[in-house]
């Protein structure tokens, strides 16, 4: 199949989350498995400065009758994959590091998504499904039914939802600027509680939608974790158009054997060079040197999502059974005012890191014992496989992606309720599996075996490709912004 992939991140080219690292690896999956994809995302300038482009092609994007614009599509062979940069009104050309990505706004999305799709007839190469991520690419499901003089009839469409609880939200204006019709702003099309969101209106309009864990699929058809589209997400459930897909990591460039970022390297066989990186990390760190002690690591956007609070609530019980904890990220001001604390009242005990370091980040997974993962809510989470894969036995709250691959006893630690105590309870369980060598290893030794390779959920993106193809081709003469299409 020809595969259009669309993402504002992509990894390694521009990273903000866990996105950019699907974005960057089921293509390559996809590849591998024989199919033509390519990866489109906006021209960021830090991504022109470091790659030269095989070809520029020029085009034009009529957005509505008061704005037509140029655009150009850059080429870049690298990394595997084939990757069209698209510029247009300087949208994206002032954007020189990852942080800035989110910072062009739903007009530049907007633009973005017309321009994509004159980029593949400016090329003449027509995909046979488009493939569409988060709430920035909404629009392009919306635009091939709506505005292309039934260019897109026949091409199927796909979107893929990493984290329901951001969808775009914008004034009823959007639809002047995307030069759709007025009637469009109702609840069945593009309209979602007063506003015109982005995320919605790619689930409407999709052929098919996935979301990247079959438990976080299940979860939001729930008030709990619907984020106000449980009733849209049950509904696309029942009709067959909605599926959870587990994220795969890329087992080759995740690989504790050959990671040029950890300062000694380490297999299942011989994991001497896991000790050897947890002692120099915990140097590097500036760490009072204690084998004995368990090493607890984060690696994560500071916010409540990702269980800030319960892991700050319960610092002082994990810091009383004798651990060492390090914190790697940056995000929400509370988070991190209070782990600076801990960071002054533990001194040599509790290393915090505001930072973004793709680099210290594997010699986290690699040197720490245990990995702390107490998420409200996880679509899929990438870090407790990265962790698992590098030996780090993970403690997980039962949610999302986190409950499909992590298994208490086996793989890990699960705790339920979202509360510190259950959270001390499941790491001190983890606390005395590690202070017994022989649990310890079979745990580890369970955690390095499990396979997190994207080889079955890239058989599952095919399938779901193929009934989004049936959905269309069932589809075309129905009127095409029905939910019941
Ligand atoms: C988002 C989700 C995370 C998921 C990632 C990739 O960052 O929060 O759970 O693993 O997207 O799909």
């Amino acid at each position: 199949m020809r595969i259009l992939f669309a993402s504002a991140e992509v990894a390694p080219f521009a990273k903000v989350g866990g996105l950019a690292d699907v974005a960057g690896s089921l293509p390559l999956a996809l590849q591998a498995r024989g199919h033509e994809v390519k990866v489109v995302m906006p021209a960021y300038q830090m991504i022109l400065d470091r790659w030269s482009p095989q070809r520029s092609i020029d085009f034009e994007v009529r957005m509505n009758p008061y704005w037509t614009a140029r655009a150009t599509l850059h080429e870049v062979h690298a990394e595997g994959l084939t990757l069209w940069l698209i510029e247009g009104c300087g949208f994206f050309s002032g954007i020189g590091r990852s942080e800035e990505v989110y910072t062009p706004g739903r007009d530049a999305y907007l633009f973005f998504a017309q321009a994509a799709l004159e980029a593949c007839l400016a090329t003449e190469w027509t995909p046979d499904i488009v493939h569409a991520h988060d709430w920035h690419m909404g629009f392009l499901p919306v635009l091939m039914r709506e505005t292309r003089g039934g260019r897109w009839e026949g091409v199927a469409s796909c979107i893929t939802i990493h984290n329901l609880a951001y969808q775009g939200e914008f004034g009823p204006d959007t639809l002047e600027v995307a030069g759709l019709p007025k009637s469009l702003y109702n609840m069945h099309a593009l309209e979602t509680y007063g506003a015109v969101n982005f995320l919605k209106s790619g689930c409407v309009y999709a052929d098919q939608v996935n979301t990247v864990s079959p438990n976080y699929a299940q979860e939001i058809q729930t008030g709990e974790y619907g984020c106000r589209l449980d009733g849209l997400m049950g509904y696309l459930y029942d009709q067959g158009r909605l599926r959870g897909i587990l994220n795969g990591i890329n087992v080759h460039h995740h690989n504790p054997a050959t990671d040029p970022d950890l300062p000694v390297n380490f297999s299942v066989d011989d994991l001497s060079g896991k000790a050897a990186s947890r002692t120099q990390l915990m140097e590097e760190l500036g760490l009072d040197p204690d084998t004995n002690a368990p090493l607890l690591g984060v690696v994560s956007r500071l916010s409540n999502q990702k269980g800030f609070d319960l892991m700050i609530g319960a610092a002082d019980r994990i810091l009383g059974m004798g651990a060492r904890w390090i914190v790697l990220g940056t995000g929400d001001p509370w988070s991190a005012g209070e782990l600076r604390r801990l960071e002054a009242q533990y001194p040599g005990r509790v290393r915090f890191v505001e930072a973004f370091d793709v680099s210290l980040a594997q010699r986290i997974y690699g040197g720490c014992d245990i990995f702390l993962m107490p998420s409200a809510f996880e679509p899929c989470g990438l870090g407790q496989m990265f962790a698992m894969r590098y030996g780090t036995v993970p403690v997980v709250r039962q949610t999302g992606g986190l409950a499909d691959t992590v298994k208490e006893g086996e793989t890990g630690f699960v705790f339920t309720e979202r509360t510190a105590e259950e959270f001390g309870d499941a790491t001190a369980r983890a606390i005395a599996a590690f202070r017994d060598p022989d649990t310890w290893q079979k745990l580890v030794h369970t955690c390095m075996t499990q396979d997190f390779s994207w080889s079955s959920s890239a058989q599952a993106y095919e399938a779901m490709y193929a009934d989004a193809v049936a959905h269309r081709s069932n589809a075309r003469t129905e009127h095409p912004a029905s939910v019941t299409s």
